[in-house]
């Protein structure tokens, strides 16, 4: 039953991931292995490493109920998934960054000068972004944490399924976050899968790429 074998071969990640939208009811994922899949995602890269991703693990029966009401016509991934992943975007992305970049002088990984000079930048830089600028970038930056979220999923013998089908204009505050900060991304359901999926045509690259 399932598609997902604990690997880490890539391409069998990459290429066997489809979308599973049933579940073994049975199975939870841990909090410690929820927190593990995250920070394997996480190494995601960012616009200026300002990691705009924010995570509501939603797993508790009372987080479901309240979700189910948002989710539209994908009951079936919030009701039987290990847990929902609401995926936000935070427009306050630019308050972590000196906490970042301080950080990344501790460990070694900048110089302290590097640091100062691209925190002076960056603050310039954050004062005059327009707001859809701004959550332009960080939809792009929590895109990309998403897939990576999907594939570490898989090398944990996990699958997902990214929904975009939900309330957008209530989520924030259906779960008690700031809606004008927090920019929904979309969910993520996971979980041990219960079926196979459907296999799904992708174009063919001659038709979407060109060579200039
Ligand atoms: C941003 C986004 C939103 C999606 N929204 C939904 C959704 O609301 N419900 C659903 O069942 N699948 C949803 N999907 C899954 C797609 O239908 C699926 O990825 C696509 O058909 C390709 O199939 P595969 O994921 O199995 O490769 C969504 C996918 C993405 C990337």
């Amino acid at each position: 039953m399932g598609t997902a074998l604990k690997t880490n071969d890539f391409m069998e990640i990459m290429k066997g991931r489809r979308s599973i939208r049933n579940y073994d009811p049975a199975v939870k994922i841990s909090k410690e292995e929820m927190a593990e899949i995250l920070e394997e995602a996480t190494t995601a890269p960012s616009s200026v490493n300002a990691q705009p991703w924010r995570f509501l693990v939603i797993d508790s029966p009372e987080g479901k109920e309240k979700l189910a009401g948002l989710a539209q016509f994908n009951q079936t991934q919030v009701a039987t998934s290990s847990a929902v992943i609401a995926v936000f975007a935070d427009m306050n992305n630019a308050d972590y960054l000196e906490e970042i970049y301080s950080k990344a002088v501790e460990l070694g990984y900048m110089p302290q000068e590097v640091k100062d000079r691209q925190i002076k930048a960056l603050t310039a830089h954050f004062e005059k972004l327009p707001a859809q600028v701004n959550r332009e970038t960080i939809l792009i930056d929590a895109g990309l944490v998403s897939m990576q979220l999907m594939l570490t999923a898989r090398a944990h013998g996990y699958d997902t399924n990214p929904i975009g089908g939900y309330d957008k204009e209530n989520i924030a505050e259906a779960f008690g976050l700031e809606k004008e900060r927090y920019v929904p991304v979309m969910l993520l359901s996971i979980g041990k899968a219960a079926d196979e999926g459907y296999a799904s045509y992708r174009l063919p690259v001659a038709k979407i790429a060109q060579w200039k």
